[in-house]
């Protein structure tokens, strides 16, 4: 196994450039085979979660082809088979997303159950009630695959969202761009990988309006075809680097990115002391290591991400005076925390609040990756840290980061990758 070895304080410098979204990837490569067409993807991240999904494809009779690093050729010409249930489907949660692909296209689908970063319950039931109300019967009497099926194909519906879903707004896009008639989504969730998603398959010839508000309406087409199409920036990705910038108290630009799905980082960075300036699609970030402290709330887009909570809360340990972070979206998920607190963090939770009390220096420790932004936290945590730290269970990192430690070191960051023989007595969770 490998692990991340971090020598801390090292103010970082200089510029980075954010890759491809990974959740955007992530439901686009499944997307594709909703097609009976050819479709080459650029601006793709190098992550584990993409590779997988290439074999998972691949699996299915599609053929999946890198023309160089970050651009994809699917081929969905020859997919024969709707039942998705090797071991790379249940390593990750947007394996989910084959259930809308291959239900719409083929009226069948058996999907094993998704794994992914577990930091809670992670329901999948308002996927299966738009799918339901299109007209699928469903089977979940196995524990380890989920079974769908239509007489024919599905048809258009009104499908209301209890919660605004992510995975359920995606899915169910996916599914309808096939199904005879009109369906439309109401408390849709409104993510920037939403618009992503809805722009490749109108990109198919699908006809998708209104993604990115709470109304998404879908006219189902007989037959998709493939493309050209160009993966938006990674919002996570770069607020990952940009909060990297303000804990080290250093001077970064952050490239290749959409500032507007920024806002809501930016604006808690302000308020609490760092400079920023912002371009076209870059946001420099200057910080002088004095940071203050402030509340954050997650929420659905446009709110402050959840994906971006656990790293703000490595932040928020060493700004001054007292923060609160309420967990509007995963309630649970705080399992990082005592790792965190192995860095001497003073942080107590209590339900889906953290209250995090800003300690004047974080020291060196040992700690794991518990998740993948859980990941991103400790790095956080371990390049403002005083000495050395290691983290473990980093294939969680690997998963959604790309070449981080190479970015990381062009920025100043003193981080290497070493094989190690034993895994110690860790807090692994997932997968
Ligand atoms: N929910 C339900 N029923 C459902 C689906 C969701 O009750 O059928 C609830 C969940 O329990 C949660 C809330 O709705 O409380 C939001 O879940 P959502 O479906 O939006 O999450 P997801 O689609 O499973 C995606 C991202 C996550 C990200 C969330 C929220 C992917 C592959 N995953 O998950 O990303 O946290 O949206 O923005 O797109 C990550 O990248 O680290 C990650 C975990």
């Amino acid at each position: 196994m490998e692990c991340f070895e971090i020598k801390g304080q090292k103010k970082l410098k200089g510029v980075v450039s954010i890759s491809g979204a990974k959740n955007a990837a992530v439901a686009i490569i499944p997307a594709a085979i909703v097609a009976e067409g050819v479709s080459v993807i650029e601006n793709l991240p190098d992550i584990e979660d993409v590779a997988c999904l290439m074999k998972t494809l691949n699996a299915l009779g599609a053929k999946c082809t890198l023309s160089d690093e970050s651009t994809l050729i699917i081929d969905a010409r020859k997919v024969k088979s709707y039942i998705a249930n090797d071991e790379s489907v249940r390593k990750i949660r947007a394996s989910y997303y084959l259930m809308g692909a291959l239900l719409g296209r083929f009226g069948h689908a058996e999907v094993a159950l998704p794994g992914g970063c577990n930091f809670g319950e992670r329901p999948i039931d308002q996927h299966l009630k738009g799918f339901r109300m299109m007209g699928a019967r469903i089977d979940t009497s196995d524990d380890r695959v989920i079974k769908l099926d239509v007489n024919g194909r599905l048809h258009g519906a009104n499908i209301y969202l209890d919660v605004a879903s992510v995975g359920a707004t995606i899915n169910i896009m996916i599914a309808a761009c096939r199904a005879k008639g009109r369906t439309v989504i109401e408390n849709a969730a409104k993510e920037p990988h939403i618009v992503d998603t809805a722009n490749f398959l109108n990109m198919l010839g699908a006809n998708i309006k209104g993604a990115g508000t709470d109304v998404i309406r879908i006219q189902g087409a007989d037959r998709l075809h493939g493309g050209e199409y160009t993966i938006i920036p990674d919002q996570i990705e770069a607020g990952t680097y940009i909060i990297c910038g303000a804990v080290t108290g250093g001077d970064i630009t952050v490239k290749n990115l959409i500032p507007k799905h920024m806002d809501s980082l930016m604006a808690k960075l302000e308020e609490i002391g760092c400079r920023i300036i912002e371009g076209d699609d870059y946001i420099r970030i200057i910080s002088d290591g004095r940071l203050y402290s402030t509340n954050v709330k997650t929420m659905v887009y446009p709110g402050f991400p959840t994906d971006l909570q656990p790293q703000i809360t490595a932040l928020l340990s060493i700004a001054e005076g007292r923060s609160k972070v309420i967990e509007n979206v995963w309630e649970t998920r705080y399992q990082y925390i005592a790792e965190l607190k192995k860095f001497g963090a003073k942080i107590e939770v209590k339900g889906r609040e953290a209250v995090i009390d800003g300690v004047k220096e974080l020291k060196g420790a040992d700690v794991s990756a518990t998740d993948l932004r859980a990941g991103a936290a400790m790095i956080i945590a371990a390049l403002a840290a005083k000495g050395v730290s290691t983290i473990y269970n980093i294939h969680f990192i690997d998963r959604g980061y790309a070449n981080i430690e190479s970015k990381l070191c062009m920025l100043g960051a003193d981080i290497k990758r070493v094989a190690v023989e034993e895994k110690p007595n860790s807090s692994e969770k997932a997968q």
